[in-house]
């Protein structure tokens, strides 16, 4: 079994990616964290380093590297949207969106460390919130061509579960 958890910035992707991965007997995966681990170097000096056109591509390289059997795979929040990733995902897995409200995303994002998050760099409250509208409207689309989706706010993880192993029954 193969699945890619895909959503915005503060979803909760990691976080549920490494709960659901026992529950499925999958490994878990973070693609930034691989890309990570290859370049030497934390997603932020990446695009520092390279700018963003290079971490796009190198993040589609990472996803299509993994040795996909039993995995579930966390993947960054702008992934789906680049290099025909979501079409890829798609034809190789299940994939999963974490549909979590503009506002409930705002909240989680208010209180991250926005310097260490390249996109977030510098913006205030206001333009945070702004940025997530802007952001997900521009990306909804991409995230809507999943084939499952669920809010990991309202439901519980083994319906999670259970909903993943109904689908490829
Ligand atoms: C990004 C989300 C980040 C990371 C990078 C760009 C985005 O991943 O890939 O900073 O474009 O939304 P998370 O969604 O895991 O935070």
């Amino acid at each position: 079994m193969t699945v890619f958890l895909i959503g915005f910035m503060g979803a909760g992707k990691t976080t549920l990616g490494k709960k659901l991965a026992p529950k499925l007997q999958c490994t878990f995966i973070d693609v930034d964290h691989l890309l990570e681990q290859q370049e030497g170097m934390s997603i932020k000096d990446i695009i520092a380093a390279h700018g963003e056109p290079y971490f796009r591509q190198r993040e589609s390289e990472t996803l299509r590297s993994i040795d996909l059997d039993d995995k579930i795979i966390s993947t960054g929040g702008g992934m789906p949207c680049f290099h025909d990733n979501m079409t890829w995902m798609n034809a190789h897995g299940i994939t999963l969106y974490l549909n979590v409200s503009e506002k409930a995303i705002y909240s989680r994002l208010k209180t991250v460390d926005r310097e260490q998050r390249p996109l977030l760099r510098g913006l205030d409250d206001e333009q945070l919130r702004i940025f997530i509208k802007e952001k997900l409207t521009e990306r909804r689309p991409f995230y809507e061509q999943a084939q499952l989706d669920l809010d990991p706010i309202s439901e519980p993880l083994n319906d999670v579960a259970e909903k993943i192993k109904n689908y490829i029954r």
